[in-house]
């Protein structure tokens, strides 16, 4: 759900032209969260500090486009250098209005574009404020939700009090007015070279570059207006004085030079600095004359936090394509990796023993609940499907699984003696929060199972895995299912560990897991195989996709693959219901793919297998490579490795991954900029 990114050089002599580069790279690391227009605002052509005028260049259509725009600007001189400048950035995911320059972002405060803000998030109460400016005269240009908010600090700014007002006072009588989700990063000319950013329930981050080592650094936050004082008819010595005395990084030490970038996430901060602040709600972080200070709404007396730098761990190649045409395609290669990743330190193959440190202190209160609930959207909600049997034959607890809009949607009763997990490959996902803060409100304990250090969900809950797959680029969801499947089946394997009943069981599957990620390379090799059953298949317009037990998240998951980048129409089916209605579309021309291996549920699927060839359908099978030869000979059939049944859906699903890759690039599609979707959903 769109891309933000900031740069402030402070001290630091760039040209135009780098920092358009730097901005534009900074969106195209970020456009898997929105693609659909992009803008930037920058200091216009004559500004200095005392005379400062903003130029918006915005262009629907992916940050390809918005570069070449760019260039087009004959007032701008791209080689004068600029010591210090601040440069906002966006790509958008569109929400209230359609795909065009004038929706797209940054929104600005008048024709003069005294104020422009950047958003990512949804602001619920637009309507009642864009009514109160538009009585006020401010007239709005977009359809959006954002527009009210560069009217409304213009509105503030131009009614305020006394002759001054600091940048942050006015972003903060702004945010107290907003309902709804958003990270938000501001410019003015009024404040030329300051940068403030701010966010509520969408994530914000800042990187930090200077000579300074950074590494024990911490922020301490500060209360409201506490360090703006004198602010009233302030003059430019007070200013001075004001500015000297914010708590701020930078209060020891002669600072000379340094650079700040903001952005919604860490992929495009990491090849400027690994030095990063990740922001909380209601933080208020300001740059002025090249210090950061952050301060807090609403802080309660007492409350001494601080914001730490922290180092990322993120290397830059995790973030590049290398020699793959997509990062999709990049992340279904990485799994036997980042299986093994998500294991590193958690499972001991020499003792068979698996601790998650992240729940090792909440066991005992895990163990005396009531049931599981496990709560997720779209791929991450599959993942729970996939493993929900393994987890309630292990715990022997219920466990039930729940997509999160629709548990919303129903009030589901919940109780103190419930655990909550919470699944979700970004830790950002709307839906997915909402369930979570409904769950402890009451009085559940909740468990983030996320991919994203420092992410909403992983903050909000009382404990949690991280399933540590890397970053994933791509829009459909690859890499962070296999390791969500995985993270649940160490959970169950370390709630099961005392259960004498089920040691057989759980040697069975920690030695399997062993020789999962030789498995998954052998999976990856029938790459070349699978291409040419694309081929087969890419003109088609619908794909069915059947199996059941174990197997059945698979159809789910290998089904969401092929529709979300394909746009063909794909289903999958639990192969018991077939006969209840979806047999009827069977005939000899509806393409199905069905997965029937060597498990419980063999006997049932053959039986499926029977009533389709039986209406002279011809499907692909993925089977065991230990499967009788009449069957291989009898069929088109994709065959994995056999392993442990509930392991066996890591390998069924990948041969689907990769032949929706190749669907979608022989249809002509872009495998990670489908059409209308996002990468990380943020909105209700
Ligand atoms: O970040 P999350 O795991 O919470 O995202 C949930 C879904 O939006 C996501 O899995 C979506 O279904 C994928 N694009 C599917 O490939």
């Amino acid at each position: 759900m769109c891309g933000i990114f900031a740069y402030l050089n402070y001290r630091v002599p760039r040209t135009r032209k780098e920092i358009f580069e730097t901005l534009v790279k900074g969106l195209q690391r970020l456009e898997y969260r929105g693609y659909d227009s992009a803008g930037v605002a920058v200091d216009g052509p004559n500004s200095n500090e005392r005379n400062s005028s903003i130029c918006l260049v915005k262009k629907r259509g992916k940050v390809k486009a918005l570069d070449e725009e760019l260039y087009k600007q004959d007032s701008m001189d791209l080689e004068a250098e600029l010591d210090t400048h601040f440069g906002i950035a966006h790509t958008r995911w569109a929400t209230h209005g359609v795909p065009s320059a004038v929706n797209s972002h940054p929104h600005r405060s008048d024709k003069n574009n005294e104020f422009v803000v950047i958003h990512n998030g949804i602001i619920t109460n637009y309507k009642e404020l864009k009514k109160y400016l538009q009585i006020k005269g401010y007239e709005f240009e977009s359809e959006t939700d954002t527009e009210v908010i560069p009217k409304l600090i213009k509105y503030v700014f131009d009614n305020w009090e006394s002759e001054y007002v600091s940048f942050s006072s006015l972003v903060e009588r702004v945010i107290q007015q907003l309902e709804g989700a958003f990270a938000l990063v501001f410019k003015s000319i009024h404040y030329p070279g300051e940068a403030i950013a701010t966010r509520r329930g969408s994530p914000l981050l800042i990187g930090v570059r200077s000579k300074f080592d950074l590494s024990t650094e911490e922020i301490p936050i500060t209360y409201n207006n506490s360090n703006f004082k004198n602010e009233n008819n302030e003059n430019d010595a007070n200013r001075k004085q004001r500015l000297n005395s914010l708590t701020c990084l930078y209060s020891v030490g002669d600072l000379k030079a340094v650079e700040y970038y903001f952005a919604s996430d860490a992929s495009a901060i990491i090849e400027h600095t690994n030095k990063v602040i990740y922001l909380e709600d209601d933080d208020i972080a300001a740059v002025a004359e090249g210090k950061l200070s952050i301060h807090r709404m609403n802080r309660l007396a007492g409350d001494d936090s601080s914001r730490a730098i922290q180092t990322l761990q993120m290397e830059m190649q995790q973030i590049m394509k290398g020699n793959f045409k997509a990062f999709m395609q990049k992340e279904i290669f990485e799994q036997p990796e980042s299986v093994v990743n998500t294991m590193r330190g958690r499972v001991c193959f020499e003792n068979n023993t698996v601790i998650l440190g992240g729940l090792k202190d909440h066991l005992k209160e895990i163990k005396r609940c009531r049931r599981l609930i496990v709560i997720g959207c779209g791929t991450s909600f599959h993942a729970a499907v996939a493993t929900r049997q393994i987890l309630e034959e292990l715990t022997e607890l219920p466990v039930m699984v729940e997509l999160a809009s629709d548990f919303l949607d129903r009030n589901t009763p919940v109780f103190r003696d419930d655990v909550c997990f919470f699944i979700s490959q970004s830790g950002e996902t709307a839906d997915t929060l909402m369930a979570l803060r409904y769950c402890k409100d009451r009085g559940a304990l909740t468990v983030g199972v996320t991919n994203t250090v420092g992410s909403s969900i992983c903050r909000e809950t009382s404990c949690g895995i991280h399933i540590n797959a890397g970053p994933e680029i791509g829009v459909a969801s690859t890499k962070a299912y296999t390791s969500q499947f995985v993270a649940f089946v160490m959970f169950g394997l370390m709630m099961s560990e005392d259960r004498i009943s089920l040691q057989k069981r759980r040697l069975e599957i920690i030695s399997s897991l062993q020789a999962l990620p030789g498995q998954i390379k052998a999976v990856l090799a029938l790459d070349s195989k699978i291409k040419e059953l694309a081929d087969e298949l890419y003109k088609q317009r619908s794909l069915l996709v059947m199996g059941r037990g174990f197997n059945y998240a698979t159809c789910l998951e290998g089904a969401l693959k092929i529709k979300e980048i394909t746009y063909m129409h794909s289903e999958g089916i639990l192969a018991g219901e077939l006969k209840h209605g979806p047999l009827a579309l069977i005939d000899k021309h509806m393409p199905v793919i069905m997965i029937i291996v060597r498990d419980a549920c063999y006997t049932k699927c053959q039986n499926a297998l029977q009533q389709v060839i039986a209406r002279q359908g011809c499907p692909i099978i993925i089977c065991s490579e230990d499967d009788p030869e009449s069957m291989k000979n009898a069929y088109k059939t994709i065959e994995i490795p056999h392993t442990v049944d509930c392991l066996q859906g890591i390998l069924s699903v990948i041969p689907l991954q990769l032949m929706s890759f190749h669907l979608a690039v022989l249809r002509g599609y872009d495998v990670d900029c489908p059409r209308n979707l996002a990468k990380s959903v943020t909105v209700e």
